[in-house]
């Protein structure tokens, strides 16, 4: 008699349990999407979320997953227990997924590999062999593409090195910014240089003139705000490169260039001091040859001598 009660109660709790469950699987079952549209990078894989709520076993569903395009494309249907992907659209074969043991927890989301940007859009998740009135959601999907940026060494401009960070590939168009070692932004030299190639994709380009610092280490990075996956390259621009006052060099310029303008004009005295006194000494050889030769005509040899002798 003890266990009467239990056991009713278990029964009873029992065939609660089975007519709410079979109450919700006929007409409260409902399908659920994210809240927000998800975001991809070109390449990677991608979960695109659809679940039943409450969480009924999908396992017995049809599953229907279309990208709605201008013709709704087939993406992945699930169909008696097992993937029906004859009709798939073609770009999406061998790409797509369900999540095999999520199902029977009624998770009924899309795993889609390799992403390209041509796969964004808008999904629908749709299960048509529900009774309720939700039985469908749409997912967007965003696709980018990120690039790691480029930088070079480009030059000097007054006392600064100017360096070029470039970065192609992107989708959306990114921004691109320079910033020194302790991540403040500096200023770069204009606005970017962007454009656009063929398939859409943006290349950014930008010049920034660095001046010399403790670190001399500087970084350009590219973000875009959908996709948030920023990209940066360091560069560390070698203490050499900065033009700078040679000191050194300019004193031993200036010195060398005062000693040549001293030489000159020492030099200078010293020539035209010695050329007047050398005219001084002809003129005063030429007063005694002529004095000699006055002498000659008029003392005679012996006198020549002893003038020679003097001189
Ligand atoms: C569905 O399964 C995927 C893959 O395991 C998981 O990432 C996702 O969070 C699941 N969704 C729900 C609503 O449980
Ligand atoms: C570098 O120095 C110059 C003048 O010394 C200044 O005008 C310029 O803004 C500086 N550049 C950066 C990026 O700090
Ligand atoms: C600067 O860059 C060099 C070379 O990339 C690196 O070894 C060094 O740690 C960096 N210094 C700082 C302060 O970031």
């Amino acid at each position: 008699m003890k266990t009467f009660p239990t056991s009713a109660v278990w029964c009873l709790g029992i065939l609660f349990i089975s007519v709410s469950l079979i109450t919700t699987g006929s007409s409260e079952v409902q399908v659920v999407g994210p809240a927000d549209r998800v975001v991809a990078v070109a390449g990677d894989d991608v979960i695109l979320p659809c679940s039943l709520k409450p969480s009924v076993n999908a396992e017995d569903m049809t599953v229907e997953w279309t990208r709605l395009s201008l013709k709704a494309e087939n993406v992945h249907l699930y169909r008696q227990d097992r993937d029906s992907n004859e009709d798939q659209f073609p770009s999406y074969k061998g790409r797509t997924s369900l999540f095999n043991e999520e199902l029977k927890k009624g998770n009924v989301s899309l795993k889609l590999t390799r992403v390209t940007l041509s796969d964004a859009g808008s999904y629908r998740c749709f299960i048509p062999t529900l009774t309720s009135q939700v039985k469908e959601t749409t997912v967007q999907l965003l696709v980018g593409a990120v690039y790691l940026p480029v930088i070079s060494i480009a030059g000097t401009k007054g006392w600064g090195v100017v360096l070029k960070c470039e970065s192609g590939g992107w989708f959306p168009e990114p921004e691109m910014e320079w910033l020194d070692s302790s991540g403040t932004i500096l200023p770069a030299d204009g606005p970017p240089e962007r454009h656009r190639d063929p398939e859409g994709l943006y290349t950014v380009r930008r010049h920034v003139t660095v001046n010399q610092t403790d670190t001399n280490n500087f970084t350009c990075r590219v973000k875009q705000l959908e996709i948030n996956h920023p990209k940066e390259t360091k560069i560390h621009v070698p203490d050499y490169l900065f033009p700078k006052l040679q000191v050194g060099l300019i004193v031993g310029l200036l010195t060398a260039a005062a000693v040549v303008v001293l030489a000159a004009s020492g030099g200078g005295v010293y020539w035209s001091r010695k050329r007047t006194e050398e005219k001084k000494l002809r003129e005063l050889l030429e007063e005694r040859e002529k004095k000699i030769r006055e002498l000659l005509e008029e003392r005679g040899k012996w006198a020549v001598v002893l003038l020679e002798f003097h001189i």
